[in-house]
């Protein structure tokens, strides 16, 4: 399906471009579909597109030479990615794998340096995507030299959680493998943490929902 202006007006990268630089970015911007478990960039590959999440959620993770992992973000729709190697020339600084079946817009490095050359809002807009990575980044940073295992699930929940009916719940599916890779804790030991917040009334799973009670802002 070829990429229309009232999609990408929909992607709040480009929600500040006006109409006519929308429609002259048309020809330059590609669907691309990714299948669940796709390796949409590869750490260390050269650099050539940015990306946009038009649905579907993705992660982002860097691996060392044992295959160990850690996830450093979840994307979801609205979100871009592959920004960093187009500002600075520099290879693929994490692989981001589709978490499930995604339509992904790709904006080549040339087309998305000459519409930041051009418009000031989306520059301001791809400045403070970077400056919320950097936010999200310290916080993860803070998680892992202050809080013990039990204290980073309950914060990664926390973070993760959207108002429903006045309750925090996080609906969308997250394995304990991933939750075990967020925090740098193992598979085993995070199952453990939720066992033990759930028998402490912290939490509560419903199906694959979970509940998050008041008390788990002490949990942190
Ligand atoms: P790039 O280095 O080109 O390729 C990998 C991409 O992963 C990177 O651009 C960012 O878009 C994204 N990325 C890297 N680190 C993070 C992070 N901590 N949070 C969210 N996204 C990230």
């Amino acid at each position: 399906m070829p990429v229309s202006a009232a999609l990408l007006k929909t992607v709040p990268l480009f929600a500040t471009l006006p109409d006519e630089q929308l429609r002259a970015l048309l020809p330059s911007v590609a669907r691309r579909s990714a299948p669940r478990g796709a390796l949409v960039i590869a750490a260390g590959a050269p650099t050539d597109s940015l990306y946009i999440v038009v649905t579907g959620r993705l992660k982002v993770m860097m691996s060392d030479a044992d295959g160990k992992e850690v996830i450093l973000a979840i994307l979801g729709p609205g979100e871009f990615f592959g920004e960093m190697g187009l500002i600075d020339d520099h290879p693929r600084s994490a692989s981001v794998v589709a978490m499930e079946p995604c339509e992904l817009l790709a904006l080549s490095a040339r087309d998305f340096r000459r519409a930041l050359a051009e418009n000031f809002d989306m520059a301001m807009a791809v400045m403070k995507g970077l400056v919320r990575r950097l936010r999200e980044a310290d916080r993860k940073i803070s998680s892992l030299a202050l809080l013990d295992v039990y204290g980073r699930v309950a914060r990664l929940l926390l973070d993760m959680a959207e108002e429903v009916d006045g309750q925090k719940v996080v609906t969308r599916r997250l394995p304990k493998q991933d939750i075990a890779k967020m925090v740098g804790a193992s598979r085993e030991m995070v199952s453990r943490v939720m066992k033990d917040l759930q028998a402490g009334g912290y939490i509560e799973m419903r199906g694959a929902t979970i509940v998050l009670r008041d008390t788990i802002a002490r949990a942190e």
